[in-house]
């Protein structure tokens, strides 16, 4: 088995975290490699419910679990994580020593930045996790490494007491994050290819999906990171060779948290439904998650980004619960049409979705065998984006997936 890396081929919320944690059995790490706390990766077992921020989702199969250079850490929250995980999850866990971290005063600041955006505010996750990024970009970012170095660099605490952060607060932060860290710092893009060469394979786990990316998504109503597959290598500091193969994630309607253009959205009974059906909530922030239909044209232009071949498709039950299923195959912008989202990327919020209505899923039941309204469902993808569908999840629970 190669590596394999899970991306969202959505605005997130696809249900990665449910298939990494499904997927993982098979790899011997897990590797997240973008975005930071603004991610809420559910997994299920049973009757019970994880919700992972930080931590990779691999963490309840027992596997070593990675965090890259390219992931904003906020150790705060990654002690909140830990300490309701076992013990052993803590001992798998190593972070790049290049990981920027989030701090308190980064939150501030997304909060203070999104209040001065007013009607144009992007809704963020306010987890701080702009801020964090720009302090990298900014040559500000204390690192993760830094915190096991006397004394700790002093220029993020000088630009923060410019804006009127108290230093003594600054440095008790500081204090604190170095006790959640040590251990467990390294060097982890020299640990995966360590793993390779031992005859190992990672999983590597996005955050965030593909329309979210910093450079190629909806821009500026995006995340500050890249949430694409050519990301991983970047991220992670390995070769591209190792990048592994692209896994494709999507559910079958569409979803966003946050401001910006949503071309298939939904306000009727039908988003209420699904949104109740599916609890289309926020595992971050528990908002209620914009609800629209399936967007191929979106889709389509994901797919190329990642230079995907197999996707998984989640959340089938919920258009169980519905009497039509829709999808866009293409966008009408004054008196014309077009299947280009990139070239749509520029007016989105000014598109009219053009439907189709080819079947409806109300009624399918879902056990061991996929029914015949999925298999519709399944060969309608594989035509409309050109790709082969290799799993189906249909319920939240682990084992509610089925591998074509
Ligand atoms: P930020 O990442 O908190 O800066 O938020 C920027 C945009 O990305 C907002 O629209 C958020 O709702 C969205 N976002 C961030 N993380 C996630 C996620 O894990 N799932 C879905 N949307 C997200
Ligand atoms: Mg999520």
């Amino acid at each position: 088995m190669g590596n394999l890396a899970v991306v969202g081929l959505q605005w997130g919320d696809e249900g990665k975290g449910k298939l990494v944690d499904y997927l993982a059995g098979q790899f011997d790490a897990v590797a997240r490699f973008n975005g930071g706390s603004n991610a809420g990766h559910t997994v299920v077992i049973g009757e019970k419910k994880h919700t992972f921020h930080l931590v990779p989702s691999g963490a309840l199969k027992g596997k070593e679990l990675l965090i890259g250079a390219g992931v904003a850490l906020d150790p705060i929250i990654l002690q909140e994580e830990l300490f309701l995980l076992p013990d052993r999850v803590r001992e798998k866990l190593l972070i790049d020593g290049r990981c920027s971290l989030v701090s308190p005063f980064d939150k501030e600041l997304d909060i203070v930045l999104e209040k001065m955006r007013g009607d144009s505010a992007i809704g963020t996750t306010r987890r701080g996790i702009g801020p964090a990024y720009a302090m990298r970009a900014l040559r500000l970012a204390l690192r993760a490494s830094d915190l096991l170095v006397e004394p700790n660099s002093s220029a993020p605490s000088q630009f923060y007491s410019q804006l009127g952060v108290d230093p003594k607060g600054f440095a008790a932060w500081v204090e604190e994050s170095k006790r959640v860290v040590t251990g467990l710092v390294g060097d982890v893009g020299s640990r995966i290819v360590d793993i390779g060469r031992a005859g190992g394979s990672i999983l590597f786990e996005a955050s965030q999906g593909t329309l979210l990316d910093l450079l190629h998504g909806t821009y500026p109503f995006v995340t500050s990171s890249h949430t694409i597959v050519s990301y991983v290598p970047a991220s992670l500091g390995i070769p591209p060779s190792e990048a592994g193969e692209p896994l494709g994630v999507m559910k079958c309607y569409t979803t966003r948290v946050g401001s910006g253009p949503f071309p298939t959205e939904i306000q009727d009974l039908t988003s209420d439904k699904i949104r109740s059906v599916g609890n289309e909530y926020g595992a971050t922030t528990g908002r209620p998650r914009r609800v629209g239909w399936l967007d191929l044209v979106a889709l389509r232009y994901a797919i190329t980004l990642n230079g995907v071949k197999n996707i998984a498709v989640s959340k089938l039950d919920v258009l169980s619960e519905v009497k039509e299923f829709r999808a866009c195959i293409a966008y009408r912008h004054m008196g014309s049409e077009t299947r280009d989202f990139q070239r749509s990327l520029g007016h989105l919020h000014e598109v009219e979705p053009v439907y189709e209505s080819p079947f409806s899923m109300q009624g399918a039941k879902y056990d061991e065998e996929l029914p015949a309204q999925a298999k519709k469902l399944v060969e309608y993808l594989e035509v409309a984006l050109g790709v082969r569908v290799s799993l189906i999840s249909h319920g939240e629970e682990r084992s509610r997936t089925i591998e074509l």
